[in-house]
């Protein structure tokens, strides 16, 4: 077995719902990576699984009127069955409902109980109950909940706390001193501001719904979700009570998570670590969102993009192509159906099937089918100067794809490659087979040769992003039989004699508004009756509208709020009524230039009162994700908008 060792993990996904092609993306990274690293020799262990228990998830099932697992087992095979479909090469999938789990979560919890880590008090606080999480006032923002921004609900229970509070000081020098652990990092710059403000204990048992791991010294407890859901990824290891695995592959080198669970990644899973005296993780890489319509996908916006459909009409190796080449690590990203469909047709039909259907025709038609061996003699100016500027490009790739994936920049490996055959399809033009074919049989058998070469090289380099596509260049090419070495990218002149066959088309070209018609109605945006209903849960009645009270006013005074950098607090005039209204647009407006503004206000939602100032109504305005611009009007104040 290999003494290097990798083990990498995705996030455990909720079975609330089928996955859509945020959590492939993560999923596929991973697997990149992991293919790539088992390929450059490393004994790899790559975990993933699905986070089963907590309210949420008990909510959902009785809403469908069934028990937790009788709901969640149907969505846990279709992950099974994508990752299949996706052919993704995890080691383990964890059910954090498998005894496996459970029996060593309760284990965990008392090892933190008998060190001293956990006491038994009452909580009391601000609870946002889709993210099962506790806030404290100076942590909501504008009164919501700061991960997920939905409204939260004042809640006390009787509760087990874990003392998050004595780790503080630890975790902010961890960040400081390695700032390599934990990125992005305008990511690990909150965390440091967030552990600076000091952090209160973790409330880490629940008593008001039943649907977890119990409480091993109390039972009328669950514990609590992500303390849970976070020790997967040493329980699938087996800690505490069979090591094998823990001692060979622990600690991860890296957990690959969503920008949104970084909080609980680098706060929470590293406290509970230290009090384990266990080591922590190397790395905590938090990727960026795929966005539609320029918001994070949900089921309940209706806004969700399956992977199944596209897999189906592309293939399993062009989605993964296309999330790894599209989108750039640690940022957000738009998901488009033509992106998608324009990089198949140019990446893929063209620019790497073109390079592999005329390389491998005109070695049957000009060679008989053989690939060339490299001639020995001095050949002429045009050709040598053309070849080595091909071939040190491509001896120089693997090494520029080892840098990129360093970095975890998939997009800027998969560049180097498609550099790469760039570059080839341009030496098929500037070399000119079918004239060389007339009279200069060397030349070809040189042109031939190096050709089918890069095309050896390319499909190494691709293995691990694309491994079906790989072999097919392989099995063309006659090599199909050879296992895939990652030095062998790097090396030339290899081939020789091998009998080339022509296969299918690695991709087919496809007819861009035809596709866009077709995922239209995949999609649900148009057809059956289940889509359309679908499709109108997001959108309100008339009636519904009617119920919104929007009125012109005009800011007559406006000050930052005293408690908190994001919020301005305004007066506004409607007529003859002078009302306070708060908004989180701080960043974006200078107080005195909003002074004299007539905007439009929703004059009748419900009063609220924001870190301890009163805000009566909502002022509009056009943006979102804090960049937000005036919406004004000449209208005068008081007078109702329709
Ligand atoms: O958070 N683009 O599970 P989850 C990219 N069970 N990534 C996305 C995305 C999108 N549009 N939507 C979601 C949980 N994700 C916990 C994890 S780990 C110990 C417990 C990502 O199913 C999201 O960022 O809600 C997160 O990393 C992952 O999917 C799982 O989300």
């Amino acid at each position: 077995m290999s003494e290097q060792k990798f083990y990498i993990s995705t996030p455990i996904y909720y079975p609330s719902a089928d996955l859509h092609i945020g959590h492939t993306y993560c999923t596929v990274m991973a697997d990149a990576m992991a293919r790539y690293k088992r390929l450059q020799g490393f004994d790899v262990m790559f975990l993933t699984g699905t986070d089963e228990h907590g309210q949420k998830l008990q909510s959902v099932a009785e809403a469908a009127g069934k028990k937790p697992l009788e709901y969640i087992d149907p969505i846990v095979d279709n992950i099974l069955d994508l990752w299949e479909k996706m052919e993704i090469s995890y080691d383990d999938f964890i059910r954090t409902t498998e005894p496996r789990h459970k029996e060593r979560v309760k284990k965990i919890f008392m090892e933190l109980y008998e060190n001293g880590d956990i006491y038994k008090g009452e909580y009391e606080g601000m609870y946002c109950k889709p993210c099962e999480a506790y806030w404290t006032d100076s942590q909501l923002e504008d009164g919501c909940c700061p991960d997920c921004g939905r409204p939260v609900e004042s809640a006390k229970e009787e509760a087990y706390f874990f003392k998050l509070s004595n780790y503080a000081d630890r975790l902010l020098s961890l960040y400081e001193n390695n700032p390599e652990m934990l990125q992005p990092e305008s990511r690990r710059n909150e965390m440091i501001s967030f552990i600076k403000q000091g952090l209160d204990d973790l409330c880490i048992s629940r008593s008001s719904f039943d649907w977890g791991i119990k409480v091993p010294i109390d039972e009328s407890h669950v514990i609590y979700v992500w303390l849970d859901a976070l020790t997967n990824y040493i329980t699938a290891l087996g800690y505490p009570d069979d090591r094998k695995l823990y001692d060979r592959y622990w600690p991860c080198d890296v957990h690959l998570v969503g920008k949104d669970i970084i909080r609980f990644h680098s706060i929470i899973w590293p406290s509970i670590l230290m009090s384990l005296g266990l080591p922590l993780p190397k790395k905590i890489l938090g990727h960026g969102w795929v966005l539609v319509g320029g918001g994070k996908m949900s089921k309940s916006k209706g806004n969700v993009v399956d992977p199944r459909v596209l897999i189906e009409r592309y293939g399993t190796d062009a989605l993964k192509y296309f999330l790894l080449r599209e989108y750039t690590f640690g940022n957000d990203g738009p998901y488009e159906d033509e992106t998608l469909i324009k990089r198949i047709n140019s990446d893929l039909a063209n620019d790497l099937g073109n390079l592999l259907s005329r390389t491998v025709s005109m070695i049957e038609k000009y060679k008989n089918a053989k690939i060339p061996s490299v001639p020995t003699e001095k050949l002429s100016e045009n050709y040598e100067a053309a070849t080595s500027e091909l071939l040190n490009l491509a001896k120089g790739t693997a090494t520029k794809v080892e840098e990129a994936m360093d970095e975890f920049a998939f997009n800027k490996a998969l560049e180097a490659i498609w550099t790469l055959i760039s570059r080839a399809n341009k030496y098929i033009d500037q070399t000119q087979p079918w004239n060389l074919a007339k009279d200069n049989a060397t030349e070809l058998d040189g042109v031939l040769h190096n050709l089918a070469e890069v095309l050896r090289m390319v499909s190494i380099l691709i293995y691990p992003f694309m491994h079906t596509s790989s072999e097919e260049i392989r099995k063309q090419l006659g090599i199909w039989y050879a296992d895939v070495k990652w030095e062998e990218a790097k090396q030339i002149h290899m081939l020789g004699g091998e009998e080339v066959k022509k296969g299918k088309n690695l991709f087919e070209r496809l007819d861009v508004e035809k596709e866009l018609a077709e995922l239209y109605k995949s999609n649900g945006k148009e057809g059956t009756d289940e889509a359309s209903n679908d499709s109108d849960s997001s959108k309100i009645t008339i009636e519904d509208f009617d119920k919104v009270e929007l009125t012109v006013g005009e800011i007559i005074e406006a000050v930052k709020h005293p408690k908190a950098d994001k919020l301005l607090i305004f007066k506004v005039k409607l007529g003859d009524e002078v009302r306070q209204i708060i908004s989180g647009v701080a960043e974006c407006f200078k107080p005195d230039e909003m002074i004299g503004k007539r905007v439009i206000v929703v004059s009748n939602l419900a009063p609220v009162t924001l870190r301890g100032e009163k805000s009566n109504g909502m002022i509009l305005f056009a943006g979102e994700n804090g960049d937000y611009k005036l919406v004004t009007t000449d209208a005068d104040s008081g007078k109702v908008v329709k």
